[in-house]
C-alpha cells in the first residue's frame, strides 16, 4: 500500500479530546473502537453544555428569544449537513437518530408505499443488520423480494454478480459506503451508475464514510443517504438522511405528530413541507446543534489530511498485526477505511477483546451486527482495531505487544 503522510498535528488534536486522557485498567487508553462510536472533541461537548446552560427551547414553536435562538442553532446545522454533503438544498435534509432511523425512514415510507409483490431490492452481503432487517420488513409487508450482491474472499462486492442481479424488477439498491466490519470501501459510484440504468433508486449507508470519506451526494447521484453524528465525533441520538427532493415530496410520512402538519381536523390532516412532513414531535435539539461542531472539525482538519493520517495509521497496523503468528485478517483489499479485522488461530475473540482490555486497550468483539457476512467467512466473529484521526503508531505498538503476549500466553 502506498501511504501519504499527512500534515496532522496529532499532539494538537489529542488535546481536544478530554477522554482520551485516562487510564484503563492501570495503563493508558487506546481507543480503537471509533468504528462503534467516535470520541467527542471539546468544541461538542461545550455545544451541548451551551446549548443546555444558555438557551435551551423548544424550536419552531415559540416566538420567544429562547426559542428563536435554538431554532436558528438546530437550522444552521442542517445548513452544514447541505454543504457537508453537497445536497443542492437543505429540504433535502431530514434529522434522524441516526442511520438505523434514516434506513427505517425509507423502509418504510417508500418502500411500503410504492413496492409491490414481484418488485425486488437488492442490498450487499457487508451490509450492517440495519442494513438488512428494514428491508426484510418492507419485503413482509409488501410481497417485495430481497436479493443479495455477493461478497468476494478479498472482502470486495462481486460486481459481476451484481449486475446480473439488476433487472427491471429492482426497484431499491442499498448498500454501505464503507463496511463497518471490514472497512471495505464500496464502488459506490458504479453501483449507483448500474442501478440507474436499470432504472432503480439507491440509498448508501454512510454510517462508516461520515468520519473518512468525502461525500458529495450530487456527484454521486445517489437517491438516499445517511450519517450517523456519533461515528463522526458527535453526539448520539442525531443523524440525518439525504433524500432527493421529487422523491421526498412523494413520500407519506413515516411518524405522524406535532410539526409535521399543515392542518390537522379529525376528518383530514394536510403534511408540512420539507424537511418537517418527516420530524414528528420535539426532536433530539441539543444534539442537532452539536452535531453542527462535529462536522466544523472534520472540515476544519481536512478530509484529505485526516483520511491520510488514518491510511497511515491502517497500513501500520495491518503490516504490525499481520506479522503475528496464527493471524488471519479480514478484508484484504487496499481500498479500506482505516479498520482491521481479524481472528488469531485457536483464540476465541471475546477472550481477546478482554484481556486487551485488561492492558487498557478497546476493540470491538463479535459479529460486529453483521451476522450474514461472519457466515460468509465461517466464524463466529472477529476482533476489531478501528481507527480515528486522534489515535497515533504508539498506540498500534500497545495493540500488536498486547496481541504479542496473548499469543505466546495462550500457547503454553
Ligand atoms: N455499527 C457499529 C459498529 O460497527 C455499532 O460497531
Amino acid at each position: 500500500m502506498k501511504v501519504a503522510t499527512s500534515p496532522i498535528d496529532i499532539k494538537k488534536i489529542r488535546e481536544q479530546f478530554p477522554v482520551l486522557h485516562q487510564q484503563v485498567n492501570g495503563h493508558p487508553l487506546v481507543y480503537f473502537d471509533s468504528a462503534a462510536t467516535s470520541q467527542k472533541p471539546k468544541v461538542v461537548i461545550d455545544a451541548l453544555v451551551n446549548y443546555y446552560s444558555g438557551y435551551n427551547a423548544n424550536i419552531h414553536r415559540g416566538i420567544h428569544t429562547l426559542a428563536e435562538k435554538a431554532t436558528r442553532a438546530y437550522e444552521q446545522t442542517r445548513e452544514t449537513a447541505r454543504e457537508f454533503i453537497n445536497a443542492a438544498s437543505a429540504e433535502e435534509i431530514i434529522f434522524t437518530r441516526g442511520v438505523t432511523e434514516g434506513i427505517n425512514l425509507v423502509a418504510n415510507s417508500y418502500a411500503k408505499a410504492f413496492l409491490k409483490t414481484g418488485d425486488e431490492l437488492i442490498i450487499s452481503g457487508l451490509e450492517h443488520h440495519s442494513n438488512i432487517v428494514p428491508w426484510q420488513l418492507a419485503c413482509e409487508t409488501t410481497g417485495a423480494v430481497l436479493k443479495v450482491i455477493p461478497v468476494q474472499d478479498s472482502g470486495e462486492l462481486d460486481i459481476a454478480a451484481f449486475k446480473k442481479l439488476l433487472t427491471t424488477k429492482t426497484k431499491l439498491v442499498a448498500v454501505n459506503h464503507a463496511s463497518n466490519s471490514l472497512g471495505v470501501i464500496n464502488p459506490v459510484e458504479e453501483i449507483i451508475n448500474l442501478a440507474h440504468d436499470t432504472g432503480s433508486l439507491v440509498l448508501i449507508d454512510g454510517a462508516q464514510a461520515g468520519a473518512h470519506l468525502q461525500i458529495d451526494v450530487q456527484a454521486l447521484d445517489c437517491d438516499f443517504y445517511c450519517l450517523s453524528s456519533h461515528k463522526m465525533y458527535g453526539p448520539t441520538g442525531a443523524g440525518i438522511l439525504y433524500g432527493k427532493k421529487f422523491l421526498l415530496e412523494k413520500m407519506p410520512p413515516y411518524h405522524g405528530g406535532g410539526e409535521m402538519i399543515k392542518e390537522v381536523t379529525f376528518e383530514k390532516t394536510t403534511y408540512n413541507d420539507l424537511p418537517y412532513k418527516f420530524e414528528a414531535g420535539t426532536p433530539n435539539i441539543a444534539d442537532v446543534v452539536a452535531y453542527k461542531y462535529a462536522m466544523d472539525f472534520i472540515t476544519g482538519l481536512g478530509r484529505e489530511n485526516m483520511a491520510a493520517h488514518e491510511h497511515e495509521l491502517l497500513v501500520y497496523a495491518t503490516e504490525k498485526i499481520s506479522a503475528l503468528k496464527g493471524v488471519k485478517i479480514y478484508g484484504t483489499t487496499e481500498n479500506k477505511v482505516s479498520v482491521v479485522s481479524f481472528t488469531i488461530d485457536g483464540i476465541h475473540p471475546f477472550d481477546i477483546g478482554q484481556m486487551l482490555d485488561a492492558r487498557g486497550v478497546a476493540v470491538r468483539t463479535g459479529h460486529h451486527c453483521t451476522q450474514p457476512l461472519m457466515n460468509r467467512f465461517g466464524i463466529e466473529g472477529t476482533v476489531r482495531a478501528s481507527f480515528a484521526v486522534y489515535n497515533t503508531k504508539e498506540e498500534i505498538d500497545s495493540l500488536a505487544e498486547g496481541l504479542k503476549r496473548i499469543i505466546n500466553f495462550m500457547s503454553k
